[in-house]
């Protein structure tokens, strides 16, 4: 049996670490509050390791779930000697931590697959994560049973870590800020007395039927279970408007949905589904004494 270790057990972290159990991997769980792991562990028929370490020792593979580019970076700094350890990192971060972080493991030996997904909880559960990967030809192709028991199609970007972050953020951007916009509207038209099912026929047959049949509900409901954090989605515009700033563009609009997310997390939603925007923006309505000149 090939042994992964998981870096990281959160939504998408256990996810995984199930899905690649139940493809008879081996699996080591490592997770920095330890306590969160262990449940899971007991449930796949994982082991839960104390350090990093221990989590990468006599590991042919390892893949890392991280928050962000401090998680991944501080993950990767206790990293020692992995000589032939296939490292697949599906964290989302900038560009720039992705060329640091592949930078130094390889230097400790380690064969660096950089490998952003598409998809959350249910669709790595499922094995149907799209899968932006990018790296050298022959550290992709050894991680191709990991990578494989996720993806159900792969997006081959070169051999730079970098370039397939980059379009990783480009999705997101896209994504985000849609739902962004797609919720102001949505409350626009609510104040008009209308509601998701007559957007819903507005958008039928039109470029935005897809976007709006999968998150008009999601948005327009009063609870939904996080499948994305709210705060992850506020880092992911956040960095793709770091990334763009780094290439001399100013990116205004990414600029502003950044600002919005960023305000909403602070406003106690970091842990509620990025859904929750709607909500927010709702929330910000004022009444009819307060209508600025525009009203
Ligand atoms: N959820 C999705 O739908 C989705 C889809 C695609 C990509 N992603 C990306 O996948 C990554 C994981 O997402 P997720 O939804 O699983 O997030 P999550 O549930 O919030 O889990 C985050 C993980 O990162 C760990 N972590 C946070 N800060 C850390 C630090 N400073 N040092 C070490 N570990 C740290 C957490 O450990 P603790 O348990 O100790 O806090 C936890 O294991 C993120 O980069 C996210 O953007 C998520």
């Amino acid at each position: 049996m090939a042994r992964v270790a998981v870096l990281g057990t959160g939504l998408m972290g256990s996810a995984a670490a199930e899905r690649l159990a139940s493809k008879g991997f081996e699996v080591i769980l490592w997770n920095r509050t330890r306590s969160k792991a262990e449940g899971l562990a007991g449930r796949i028929g994982a082991r839960v390791a104390g350090s990093v370490e221990e989590a990468l020792d006599r590991a042919e593979y390892s893949i890392a779930f991280l928050a962000d580019d401090d998680a991944l970076m501080g993950v990767a700094a206790r990293v020692g000697r992995v000589d032939g350890l296939v490292f697949v990192n599906s964290s989302t971060v900038t560009p720039q931590a992705s060329s640091r972080v592949s930078e130094y493991l390889e230097g400790r030996g380690a064969c660096y697959v950089e490998a952003p997904v598409l998809g959350g909880p249910k669709a790595v559960r499922e094995g149907r994560l799209i899968v932006i990967e990018a790296g050298r030809d022959h550290c992709k192709r050894l991680a191709h049973p990991v990578v494989s028991a996720l993806a159900e199609r792969v997006v081959d970007a070169g051999e730079d870590p970098a370039r397939a972050q980059a379009l990783k953020l480009a999705f997101n951007q896209l994504l985000i800020g849609s739902l962004a916009i797609l919720s102001e509207a949505l409350a626009m038209v609510e104040s008009y007395g209308l509601g998701v099912d007559k957007l819903r026929e507005v958008y039928e047959g039109t470029v935005f039927e897809a976007l709006a049949s999968k998150y008009l509900e999601r948005l327009a409901s009063e609870e939904w279970p996080t499948s994305f954090r709210l705060a992850l989605a506020s880092k992911d515009l956040d960095y793709a408007r770091r990334a763009a700033w780094a290439a001399g563009l100013p990116a205004p609009v990414t600029s502003a949905a950044a600002e919005l997310f960023k305000l909403a997390a602070h406003s106690g939603l970091a842990n509620s589904d990025y859904s929750r925007i709607f909500q927010f923006l709702r929330g910000l309505k004022r009444g009819p004494g307060e209508r600025g000149v525009e009203a």
